[in-house]
């Protein structure tokens, strides 16, 4: 198999010095992959993606465990470092500015003109809204210019929270149309979490099931009883 772009092993994470919030939380992303965790509200898998890119002391939580970039452990995880070393994350929410314009939010993360122009080439909708102040955008379209802002930092590896929260489903399934094509397409290897888990399931590679902060099931799509994970873990009535 090829080598993983992210590692990570026994993540632990608490808040204020409390009970963990996530405790134990192994993954591997090798390149080209999508791994889908799902989970209640509160299963841990926001402070699992925080834990990862070090956003915690922001939120009064610490971590520990292990991660890796490339086979290399990252000392002192930090949202700067893990970004630097090509670990991109789409956070839960706020993630525009409501009152810039797309274009004008787009150039100001891009390096590179081709950056900008492949990135609208892939996020047609981005284009022809170029001029539009973000906050006159749909939810679906705000979360496109949140994948892209993450995309034009050219990440190796995308870590996307709740893409499709408060969204109709056949806007949730072009937008996990789209992480399909990414993994697929530019080879990025992408952890999503997420509580649509029909629409995450169509396109999932590996799945991780979250509960009270402990990974319960995971492996690839394929060897999931998707039954058995909906009752005992889910609810029927998985989104
Ligand atoms: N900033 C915070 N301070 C204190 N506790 C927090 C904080 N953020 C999350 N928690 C707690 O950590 C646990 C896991 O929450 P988390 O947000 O990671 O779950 P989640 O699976 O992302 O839920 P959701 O589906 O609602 O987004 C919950 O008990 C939550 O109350
Ligand atoms: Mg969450």
């Amino acid at each position: 198999m090829t080598a993983p772009v992210l590692s990570v092993r026994g993540l632990t994470v608490s808040y204020d010095g409390g009970a963990p919030a996530v405790s134990g939380y192994d993954v591997d992303l090798p390149p080209g992959t999508l791994t889908v965790v799902l989970g209640r509200n509160g299963a841990g898998k926001t402070s699992t993606l925080r834990g990862i890119t070090g956003f915690l002391s922001h939120e009064s939580g610490a971590s520990s465990g292990t991660v890796a970039v490339q086979g290399v452990v990252v000392r002192r995880p930090s949202p700067l470092r893990l970004s630097r070393l090509g670990v991109g994350l789409v956070s839960e929410r706020d993630k525009v500015f409501a009152n810039m314009g797309v274009g004008e939010q787009l150039r100001l993360v891009a390096d590179r003109k081709a950056d900008l122009d492949e990135v609208c080439a892939f996020f047609p909708r981005l284009e022809e809204r170029r001029d539009v102040r973000a906050g006159l955008l749909s939810g679906g379209e705000r979360q496109m210019l949140a994948t892209a802002l993450v995309l034009l930092r050219r990440p190796k590896a995308l870590l996307v929270d709740e893409l499709s929260l408060g969204l109709a489903p056949g806007v949730v399934g072009e937008l996990v149309g789209y992480l399909r094509r990414l993994a697929d397409e530019r080879g990025l290897a992408i952890l999503a979490a997420d509580q649509s888990v029909h629409a995450m399931l169509g396109v999932a590679d590996f799945v991780q099931v979250m509960d009270s902060g402990a990974v319960v099931a995971s492996g690839p799509l394929a060897d999931l009883d998707v039954d058995a994970v909906l009752d005992t873990y889910l609810g029927r009535n998985g989104r």
